[in-house]
C-alpha cells in the first residue's frame, strides 16, 4: 500500500473586485492560472461572473462569486467577511471594480464626485481595513501570515486630461490612500498600486471614431491585459514591493525591438584633493 499523501495547505485565496468582465476577469484568470483560488466579486454582471467563476475553477478549483454594490457602505463592509466565511481565510485583495462616468469641469457635481469616491476609493479603503482586521486575528495562530492589497489606479494620474473629472479625483484619492494604507497596515498587509495605461477607455473619442479606436485596440488588448495582469501577479508574489505603484506601459509591446542600452563611460577614479574641499 502506498504511503498517504502529505497534507497540502489550501491554495491562497484572492478577492478580485469587478471580476466579471474585462480587466478584472483577466486578472482573476491570471491568478487562477497561477494557483490562486478566486473570490469573484461583481455587481450587475451576473452571467459574466458565473462564467468567470467556471473558468477560474477549471484552473484552480473552488472559485465562488460574491455580489456587492461598492457604492453602499454596508454592502462593502459585508463583502470581505462573506469571503472569509466561505473560504476560511483571505490572502489578497485586488481592488479593480470602478465607476467610470464622464464629466468635465463644466458638468462636475458633488453627486458625481461622491458616486466615484464611494466605489473607487472608499470601498478599497474599507476592504483593506477589513483585510487588516482579518490578518490581526489570523496572526494569533499563524504569526508569519501576511496579506496583500493591490489597488488598480490609472496612468491618467500622471498624464492628465481635462475630462472624467470625478473618476480622476477618485483615482487620485485611491493613489493617496495607497501610500497611507501602506504605512498604516504594514507589516500585516502590503499595499501596492498598479496603474494601467488607457485601453478601452478613450474618453475624447465619440461615435465612429470610438468604434475605430476600439477595433484598433482589439488586437492589442490581449497584450495590454496581459501586461497588467502580470503586474498584479508580481505585486502579489514579490514581498519586497510595498507602498509603491507599478506603472504598466502598453507602449512597449514585448515583440517590438527596443533601442540598445548605451554603454556607460567608466567612471574616473576618485582622487581626494584639497581643492575638492574648496581650499586653494
Ligand atoms: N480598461 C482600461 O483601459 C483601464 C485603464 C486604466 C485604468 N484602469 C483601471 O483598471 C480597472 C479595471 O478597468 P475596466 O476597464 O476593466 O473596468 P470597468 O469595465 O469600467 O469596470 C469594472 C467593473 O466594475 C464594477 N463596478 C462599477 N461600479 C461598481 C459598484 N458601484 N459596485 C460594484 N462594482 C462596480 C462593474 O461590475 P458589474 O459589471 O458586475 O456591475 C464593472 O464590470 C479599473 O479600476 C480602472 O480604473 C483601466
Amino acid at each position: 500500500m502506498s504511503a498517504p499523501l502529505a497534507q497540502t495547505s489550501p491554495p491562497s485565496t484572492v478577492l478580485v473586485t469587478g471580476a466579471a468582465k474585462r480587466l478584472g476577469r483577466a486578472i482573476a484568470l491570471k491568478l487562477a492560472a497561477n494557483g490562486w483560488r478566486v473570490a469573484v466579486h461583481y455587481r450587475d454582471s451576473v452571467e459574466e461572473a458565473r462564467q468567470t467563476v467556471a473558468d477560474c475553477s477549471r484552473l484552480t478549483p473552488g472559485a465562488q462569486a460574491f455580489r456587492a454594490n461598492l457604492g453602499n457602505e454596508t454592502a462593502v463592509r459585508n463583502l470581505l467577511p462573506a469571503v472569509i466565511e466561505a473560504f476560511g481565510q483571505v490572502d489578497a485583495v485586488v481592488n479593480c471594480a470602478s465607476t467610470f462616468e464622464h464629466d468635465t469641469a463644466a458638468t462636475f457635481s458633488f453627486a458625481a464626485m461622491e458616486k466615484h469616491m464611494r466605489s473607487n476609493a472608499g470601498a478599497a479603503i474599507l476592504i483593506s481595513q477589513a483585510l487588516h482586521t482579518h490578518m490581526a486575528e489570523r496572526c494569533k495562530a499563524q504569526p508569519d501570515a501576511s496579506a496583500v492589497v493591490v489597488n488598480l489606479l490609472d496612468q491618467k494620474l500622471w498624464n492628465q486630461t481635462p475630462d472624467f473629472v470625478s473618476y480622476t479625483l477618485s483615482k487620485a484619492a485611491l493613489d493617496a490612500a495607497n501610500s497611507m494604507l501602506a504605512l498604516a497596515l504594514s507589516p500585516l498587509v502590503r499595499v501596492v498600486g498598479v496603474a494601467p495605461v488607457m485601453g478601452q477607455h478613450q474618453p475624447l473619442l465619440m461615435g465612429e471614431k470610438l468604434e475605430e479606436h476600439r477595433a484598433a485596440l482589439a488586437a492589442r488588448l490581449q497584450a495590454t491585459d496581459l501586461d497588467t495582469t502580470d503586474a498584479v501577479l508580481l505585486a502579489l508574489l514579490d514581498a519586497s514591493i510595498h507602498g509603491t505603484t507599478l506603472l504598466v506601459d502598453e507602449e512597449l509591446p514585448k515583440d517590438k525591438p527596443q533601442p540598445p542600452v548605451p554603454e556607460l563611460e567608466p567612471l574616473a577614479p576618485f582622487v581626494p584633493t584639497a581643492r575638492r574641499h574648496g581650499r586653494r
